[in-house]
């Protein structure tokens, strides 16, 4: 079936096949941009403030202005939301610099450019789900500010292809101490010595909205919980896991060509995930 899927772009709400930005575009031209993903469950938004808020932050750390308040742009996620007919759904939103001739330095006051899009939700696999997923290290070579959402995602497009040439299903990014910092597109968490272990936020990693909510139920439930630097070598370490707005949490079964525990989804891995989707249902019924 051939969905009409509407995108808001720049003030209106439009057909997506013919929603277009202009070529000089300092998004398209520079990457000069950030982006926000949020989910939707049955027309309740999963944690809009936090991911708000984080857009925010990412707009101030490029210093491009707020196309509007916060206020007003939970508004426009919502109306996209309702112009598509998606029950579940992540709806992006995607702000750069604006359009202007080409020239690294900005001249002049710019429109930002804004754009919202609401697609269907992906819910990983029971396969998936069942096995765990495999993963790879990889050196990081991404700037020094990962903590804002940047839409120059080139390192991580390159990450999750040389994961896929070696059927994985993610890279993680090692710092030169070899510690696992988060992966292309999730944040990397690890029980430890029965701790639930995670790189602690700074410029290297996204604070993930998904990282703090498996951090926060893992705490209402009574489980220890430490932001530190890890490494896989950690002679604790038992379950390994991976955050995301499209993921919740996904075990990781093997890294590189280490099995992790016994080499299935690991159980506090899978409690974590039990108590994300419990709250994910409440959304639903809400
Ligand atoms: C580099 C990186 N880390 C972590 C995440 C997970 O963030 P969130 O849980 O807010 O979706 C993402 C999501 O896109 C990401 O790109």
């Amino acid at each position: 079936m051939n969905q009409q899927l509407t995108a808001y772009v720049n003030g209106r709400f439009t057909p997506l096949e013919d929603a277009t930005i202009h070529i000089e575009d300092r998004g398209f031209q520079f990457a000069d941009g950030i982006y926000e993903v949020v989910a939707c469950f049955a027309g309740t938004f999963l944690d809009l403030q936090p991911h708000l808020e984080r857009l925010q932050r990412s707009c101030e750390g490029v210093r491009i202005p707020l196309p509007c308040s916060l206020e007003e742009m939970a508004t426009l996620v919502q109306e996209t939301y309702k112009r598509n007919p998606f029950e579940d759904a992540m709806v992006y939103i995607q702000i750069t610099r604006g359009a202007a001739p080409r020239s690294h330095l900005p001249q002049g006051e710019l429109t930002p450019t804004l754009i919202i899009t609401s697609r269907n939700l992906p819910k990983p696999s029971d396969a998936k789900l069942a096995s765990g997923v495999k993963a790879i290290t990889l050196q990081d070579i991404r700037w020094k500010h990962c903590e804002i959402k940047s839409i120059a995602l080139l390192a991580s497009v390159l990450g999750k292809q040389e994961a896929a040439l070696k059927n994985a299903d993610e890279a993680f990014w090692l710092d030169e101490e070899a510690h696992v910092l988060e992966g292309c597109a999730t944040n990397i968490l690890a029980i430890i010595d029965g701790v639930l272990v995670t790189h602690p936020l700074d410029h290297q990693v996204l604070g993930g909205i998904t990282r703090n909510m498996a951090i926060r139920v893992a705490k209402e439930h009574g489980l220890s919980v430490e932001e530190r630097p890890w490494k896989l070598t950690e002679s604790g370490l038992t379950e390994a896991m991976m955050s995301s707005t499209t993921n919740a949490v996904m075990p990781i079964y093997c890294i590189n060509e280490q099995i992790i525990g016994d080499g299935k989804p690991g159980k506090t891995t899978m409690q974590i995930r039990g108590w994300m989707l419990e709250a994910m249902d409440a959304l639903r019924r809400a």
